[in-house]
C-alpha cells in the first residue's frame, strides 16, 4: 500500500488547477444507462472512484472508453439488466446510483445493498421511498435490493425526501425523467452537483425545472438520446487546496474554482483571517497574518460542507484560541480525530462535536488514513508539522484527489509517495 512522507514547514505557493468534480462524475456516469445513445463526458477526473464505477458500468454492458483530455464516452446501447454486485458495490457505496436508472430503463434493477462505511451506516431508505413514490416495488433478497415497476412503468408523482439527502435527490431525479408524466421532488439537496446531473439530463432530453431550489419539477419522456456534457469543476478539491495555503501562511490561485460553489467555506475562512477573492482564472487564497479560531457546524449545500470538515480541523488545529466543530451530516466522520492527535492536535470528542484547542505547533509522526478526507486532512496537518509525517494508506486519498501530492509539491510542499 502506498503511503506518503511529507517533511513539513514549506509554504504553498503558486496555483494549482482543480479536475472535474468526483461527486459530478458518479452519478452522470451512472445516468448514461438512461439512454441507448453514447453519453460523452468531459473533464472526468482521473481518480480511484471513477474506475470503480466504470468497472460497475461494464459489469452491466455499457462500453466505456476514453477519448482526449479527460474524455469517457458512456455507450449503454448494449447494456443488459444484470445485477450489480456485492463485489463491486461494498467497495463503492455511490454504486446504489444505478438503480433509478436501471429501474427507469429496463422496469427493473437488482441492486447489492451497499453497506456502511467508515464515516456512518449510510441508509438508503430515502432512495427506495422515491422509487416507491413513482410506483416501483422494491424488495430485499439476500442483501440485494429488488426493484420492479408492473409493466407500465414508473409514474410521475411527488416525491417528498425528509431531509435533502444528495444521493437520494439523483435517484429520484433519474428515475423520473423517464416516468409517465409530472414528478415533484420537495426538500431534495440543492448541491451544484445536482445542478450538473440535471444539465447533463436536460442535454439528453429530459425535461427538468428548479433544479438548485427544494422544488424540482419534471416532465417525463419517452426516451433520453446522447449528450455530451461538461463537468462542473470539484469544489471540494477546491477547498481543500485553499486550507492547504492557510494552513502553511501561503497564497495561490486556485484555478476553475468558483466563488458562489463555495459561498458559507470562503465566509468560514475569511472569519479565519485568510484573504479570499475572485480572478479571471479563478479563487486567490492568502494567509499572511494571525490564524483565528472560527466554530463551524456542517450543513447540507449551502452550509458548511462535511467534505471539508476534516479538512477544516486541521487548519483550526493550530489557529489561536479554541474552536467548535459540529458534523451534523454525518454520524461518525471524526476518524482523522486521533490521528490528528498524534501529530499533537488537542482535539477531545463530544458526541457529534468536537472542541479544538490552537497548538503552537505539531510535530511530525506515522499516521494512518481511514476514509477520502480524513486522510487528506492528514497531509494538510503534515504540511505544518515539524519534521517528518508519514500517511499510511494513501488509496482512500487517491479515491477522490487527482495527483494531490504531485500538485502540492509543484506548489512547494516536500512530499515523497512510497509506492508499494
Ligand atoms: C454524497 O453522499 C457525497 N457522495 C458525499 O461525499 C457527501 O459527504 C454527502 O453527499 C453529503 O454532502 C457522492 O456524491 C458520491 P447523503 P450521499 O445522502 O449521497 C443520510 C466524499 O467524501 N441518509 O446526502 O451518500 C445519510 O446517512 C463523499 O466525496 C439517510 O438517512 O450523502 C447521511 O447521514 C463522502 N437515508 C445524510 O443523510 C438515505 O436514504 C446525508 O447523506 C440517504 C441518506
Amino acid at each position: 500500500m502506498d503511503r506518503l512522507v511529507i517533511r513539513g514547514g514549506k509554504r504553498i505557493e503558486g496555483s494549482v488547477q482543480i479536475c472535474g468534480a468526483k461527486n459530478a462524475a458518479l452519478p452522470q456516469i451512472a445516468a448514461s444507462l438512461l439512454s441507448s445513445e453514447p453519453l460523452e463526458l468531459r473533464n472526468v477526473p482521473e481518480v480511484t472512484d471513477v474506475n470503480t464505477m466504470l468497472s460497475l458500468m461494464r459489469e452491466l454492458g455499457v462500453v466505456a472508453t476514453h477519448g482526449a483530455g479527460r474524455s469517457l464516452v458512456l455507450d449503454a446501447g448494449g447494456a443488459r439488466n444484470a445485477q450489480a454486485p456485492y463485489e463491486l458495490v461494498r467497495r463503492m457505496r455511490a454504486s446504489i446510483l444505478v438503480l433509478a436508472p436501471m429501474l427507469a430503463r429496463f422496469g427493473s434493477a437488482r441492486v447489492s445493498l451497499p453497506g456502511g462505511c467508515a464515516i456512518g451506516a449510510r441508509p438508503i431508505d430515502q432512495h427506495l421511498k422515491a422509487l416507491e413514490s413513482l410506483g416501483a416495488n422494491v424488495e430485499m433478497e439476500g442483501g440485494y435490493i429488488h426493484a420492479w415497476t408492473n409493466g407500465n412503468g414508473l409514474r410521475g408523482n411527488r416525491i417528498v425526501l425528509s431531509s435533502p439527502s444528495v444521493g437520494a435527490t439523483e435517484t429520484a431525479l433519474m428515475a423520473a425523467v423517464l416516468a409517465c408524466g409530472e414528478s415533484e421532488i420537495l426538500n431534495g439537496a440543492r448541491d451544484p452537483e445536482i445542478s450538473d446531473l440535471a444539465r447533463c439530463l436536460v442535454a439528453m432530453g429530459a425535461l427538468i425545472q428548479g433544479v438548485g431550489t427544494h422544488r424540482i419539477l419534471v416532465q417525463g419522456v419517452d426516451a433520453l438520446h446522447g449528450a455530451r456534457h461538461e463537468l462542473i469543476t470539484d469544489r471540494i478539491e477546491a477547498g481543500t487546496y485553499a486550507v492547504a495555503a492557510a494552513i502553511t501562511g501561503g497564497h495561490l490561485e486556485i484555478l476553475g474554482a468558483h466563488l458562489e460553489h463555495l459561498g458559507s467555506v470562503v465566509a468560514v475562512l475569511e472569519s479565519a483571517g485568510v484573504q479570499i477573492w475572485p480572478t479571471d482564472r479563478g479563487l486567490m487564497v492568502v494567509r499572511s497574518g494571525t490564524l483565528k479560531s472560527v466554530d463551524v457546524s456542517t450543513e447540507p449545500y449551502p452550509g458548511f460542507p462535511t467534505d471539508l470538515q476534516a479538512q477544516f480541523m486541521a487548519l483550526m488545529a493550530i489557529a489561536s484560541g479554541a474552536s467548535v466543530i459540529r458534523e451534523t451530516v454525518f454520524e461518525s466522520r471524526f476518524m482523522h480525530v486521533p490521528e490528528l492527535g498524534r501529530l499533537g492536535a488537542n482535539i477531545s470528542l463530544q458526541g457529534s462535536t468536537a472542541l479544538v484547542r490552537g497548538v503552537e505547533r505539531l510535530h511530525g509522526a506515522e499516521v494512518m488514513a481511514t476514509d477520502l478526507r480524513a486522510s487528506v486532512s492528514l497531509v494538510l496537518a503534515a504540511l505544518v508539522a515539524e519534521g517528518e509525517t508519514t500517511v499510511n494508506r494513501v488509496y482512500h486519498l487517491d479515491r477522490g484527489y487527482e495527483s494531490l501530492d504531485r500538485k502540492l509539491v509543484q506548489c512547494g510542499a516536500d512530499i515523497r509517495r512510497v509506492v508499494g
